[in-house]
């Protein structure tokens, strides 16, 4: 049986890993949430970094209010590798506690999470004085059990408008471009943002292509192209930064393999190679990351209050509709979400991020089918 949370206790927020337009959503949500249950809430500055430091500050109304059409986060983030020493998160722990706090709401990414489930280690923490949620936040969408993370769809609809405009110019010269874009371990967004922007072909390593295999892929897609009767001859490749091809790499072999399918006479091929790079992180949050960051954050706060622990609050689920019990359950407060165990999240995440995850899978399996037809 949980205990709820003593209302002279206090809230923790933290934001950490790579910054995630609608963190600051989930910040102002969680905190109108605690105040209005009459919790006082404190905000920890630049992620775990800021909590080895002991840096908090009280937030309000005033201070959070504004702040649900800002990108980044007003509390800062950052990567803070100490976190994987047990002194460090004794540390942590300590500063928790002399600040009276009963509950910390952990918004970010795989990392982030991590740390969050290394914080409740029983066997480091016995007694522990405080619970963790976690709330899931990152462009790339690379976290398990969930099925969307705060930032992705903004930064999904960030590469679409980027590639809309590149696809003008594109056009107008009959040219290939292959647009990088960000997600380092995980290909979601250059696979969605494939669909989204029409693109020809997408490249991402879970797709497990051989360098040989991508140059053909594309060498092949701007042949086709060539041939497309009465419509501009551009070419949209969307590549994932994991990709293991360097860009400048890719360009000299794609050319040189047009010049031997096409000729020295052919007509003129000319590959531009454009990275959005952190251009995907930034901008205003759609609504739907403002609504799924308000939605997440209150599943979160309930959660903590009726005193659970250890757990993530997730976004519905792809492939099943059904949890097992060990893995988590359907949130009370909200039927689009669940509260995840968090191990199974970091379990699944691995999964994810190494292939062997169902949905991996599925992903790989259902771009290698649809290859020839992104490129008709
Ligand atoms: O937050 C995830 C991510 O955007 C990855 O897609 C990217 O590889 C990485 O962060 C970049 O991190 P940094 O901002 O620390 O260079």
């Amino acid at each position: 049986m949980s205990t709820p949370l003593p209302k002279d206790r206090r809230i923790a927020l933290l934001t950490s890993g790579g910054d995630a337009p609608g963190m600051n959503a989930a910040i102002r949500a969680a905190t109108a949430f605690c105040l209005s249950e009459g919790y006082e809430v404190l905000g920890v500055r630049n992620g775990y970094r800021g909590l080895l430091r002991g840096e908090f500050r009280t937030l309000t109304m005033a201070d959070v209010g504004g702040i649900l059409r800002d990108g980044g986060t007003m509390l800062g983030s950052a990567r803070c590798l100490e976190m994987h020493q047990q002194a460090a998160r004794d540390d942590a722990r300590r500063h928790l506690a002399s600040a009276n706090v009963g509950g910390l709401i952990i918004i970010g990414g795989n990392g982030s999470l991590t740390g969050a489930m290394a914080l409740t280690d029983p066997s480091e923490a016995p007694d522990m004085p405080f619970a963790v949620v976690g709330i899931p936040a990152s462009i790339d969408n690379d976290i398990g059990l969930t099925g969307m993370a705060i930032g992705v769809d903004t930064a999904m609809n960030t590469i679409v408008e980027a590639c809309d405009k590149i696809s003008d110019t594109a056009s107008a010269h009959d040219r290939t471009f292959i647009v990088e874009v960000m997600g380092r371990d995980c290909g979601y967004l250059a696979m969605t943002a494939a669909i989204a922007a029409g693109a020809d072909a997408v490249l991402f390593r879970e797709a497990q292509k051989t360098p040989d295999e991508v140059v053909e892929l594309i060498a092949k897609t701007v042949v086709r192209a060539r041939v497309r009767a009465g419509r501009p001859q551009r070419v949209l490749v969307i590549k994932s930064e994991g990709t293991p091809l360097r860009n400048d790499d890719l360009k000299t072999r794609v050319d040189a393999r047009l010049v031997e399918l096409l000729g020295e006479a052919g007509p003129p091929v000319e590959t531009r190679v454009t990275v959005l790079g952190h251009v995907v992180r930034g901008g205003r949050p759609s609504a739907f990351d403002r609504l799924l960051a308000s939605r997440l954050a209150h599943v979160a706060v309930r959660a903590l209050l009726a005193g659970e622990t250890g757990k993530m609050a997730g976004w519905m689920l792809p492939l099943t509709s059904e949890l097992p019990p060990e893995i988590g359950q359907r949130s009370q407060s909200d039927p689009y979400c669940n509260l995840i165990e968090l191990a199974a999240v970091i379990d699944e995440t691995r999964r994810l991020l190494d292939g062997t995850s169902t949905l991996t899978k599925w992903r790989r399996d259902i771009f290698a089918r649809i290859e020839d037809v992104l490129s008709l």
